[in-house]
């Protein structure tokens, strides 16, 4: 009878069941620990059996409406939907003072920041702080570029459209991204029903013989997938949109040169709320067209927050080679949460994942796979419509659709706090066995 157990419980299954009441575990404890009480107070848990190093979960609020099932872990919906980066907020607590500034109520009260620069209230030492991290990442030339402010890079998205678009064409340039595409693309071209361009779709599918401008997204969101442009006919246009190109996502493999770049704090040190973003603009013109279009919207781009961010890019600069520096902090979460989530899909036959290849990665001198910031799920089998049959088990994501893709498709935050992060792998692993 023992001699047979290793066929009938493989290492595999083994592994998976450890893992599964592992996350049980980890679950029951927090919440014990949190149970009638809304202290936020850290806590920090070691479990060696799966992740080897250091897996802390914070006390982050858990909502009112937490109940437990019937095996006492937590029974709520989790909303993954939206690729809310509230993992970071752990390693900006550990910082305290170091990424802390003071306003004074008397500063930054004129409209204006720096009239010698094409974008008249971008700050300097924000400016300043942009292109020494790129300059410490290796993740984009910045020599001959213009730095233009945005209210988050979804107010570059739309400034970059106005300033590639022309005023005198017959028809509204058609803008295109291929599936699946950032799903906020098509809202945001087609919203305001502009004269100046309009939403085309799926650039792979683009015969027409008309001007056009590509969105590239590198890394892609949703699947995570390094990027190039696919229609490449010399009346394109391209807006190089790198929101997730950082080494905690993706391997850095050179210096992006491109004529039009979009960057955001969103996704790059977590701080979404701040709403910042920036764009690197090669052509003159287009970084003058841009900052109008900026001038007509928001009359600028808030000061406070510029400060701030300069602020939190300057801690990551600064720290940069340090043992628990933000990107090896970062990349370490990343990479854990990937281990784990690819062993409970693996674990059975319902789901599957994305395969990258590995890549020399130049800011950590090594070679590296992707570890994206979403997973793009498939339901394998008879389940046509992913993001139904998900949220029937009380994790809410958003569906293939909203790509431009298949239903059969979900697109999963992995952004979010370790909580949610555990609940969702005990609800998979559930759902699996
Ligand atoms: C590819 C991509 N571009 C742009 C944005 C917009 O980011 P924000 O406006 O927060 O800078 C996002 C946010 O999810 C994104 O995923």
């Amino acid at each position: 009878m023992m001699a047979n157990l290793p066929t009938v419980l493989s290492l595999r299954h083994l592994f998976v069941l450890s893992l599964a009441l592992n996350v049980s575990l980890i679950l029951r404890m927090v919440y014990d620990e949190q149970g009638g009480n809304n202290n936020k107070k850290s806590m920090e848990v070691y479990n060696h059996n799966i992740l080897k190093s250091r897996l802390v979960i914070p006390s982050t609020s858990f909502a009112n409406s937490t109940r437990k099932d019937h095996s006492g872990v937590v029974d709520r919906v989790i909303k993954l939907d939206h690729g809310d980066p509230t993992m970071y907020e752990r390693f900006w607590r550990q910082m305290g003072d170091r990424s802390t500034i003071v306003i004074p109520g008397w500063a930054s009260m004129s409209y204006f920041s720096d009239g010698s620069s094409i974008c008249w209230f971008l700050e300097p030492e924000f400016a300043k702080e942009v292109v020494r991290l790129h300059n410490v990442v290796g993740n984009a030339v910045t020599q001959g570029r213009h730095v233009v402010v945005g209210t988050g890079s979804s107010q570059l998205i739309l400034a970059a459209l106005y300033a590639l678009s022309s005023p005198d064409a017959l028809e509204p340039i058609t803008v295109l991204s291929a599936v699946p595409y950032y799903s906020s693309y098509p809202s945001m071209v087609d919203y305001q029903k502009s004269g100046l361009y309009k939403w085309g779709g799926d650039a792979e599918s683009f015969d027409k013989e008309v001007p056009y401008i590509e969105l590239v997204t590198s890394p892609n969101n949703p699947d995570g997938y390094s990027r190039q442009t696919v229609v490449n006919r010399n009346q394109g246009l391209l807006i190089h949109d790198l929101a997730y190109y950082w080494p905690q996502y993706t391997p850095i493999v050179s210096a992006s040169d491109y004529d039009l770049t979009l960057f955001t704090l969103s996704k790059s040190t977590g701080h979404a709320g701040m709403r910042i973003g920036w764009a690197l603009v090669k052509d003159r013109e287009v970084a003058k067209k841009m900052t109008k279009f900026i001038e007509l919207n928001t009359i600028g781009v808030s000061k406070d927050s510029q400060l701030r961010a300069a602020k939190v890019l300057k801690t990551i600069s600064d720290s940069s080679q340090d043992e628990e520096s933000f990107f090896k902090y970062s990349y370490k979460i990343m990479e854990q949460r990937w281990k784990l989530l690819r062993a409970v899909v693996e674990s059975g036959d319902l789901f599957s994942l994305p395969k990258f290849t590995s890549a020399f990665c130049t800011f950590f001198n090594q070679e590296l796979e992707p570890q994206p910031a979403f997973a793009w799920l498939k339901c394998e089998g008879d389940i046509e419509d992913c993001e139904s049959f998900l949220r029937g088990h009380k994790i809410l994501t958003r569906g293939g659709r909203a790509f431009g893709d298949s239903p059969k498709y979900v697109r999963l935050s992995l952004l979010d706090t370790d909580e949610n992060f555990m609940l969702l792998l005990d609800r998979l692993s559930t759902i699996q066995h």
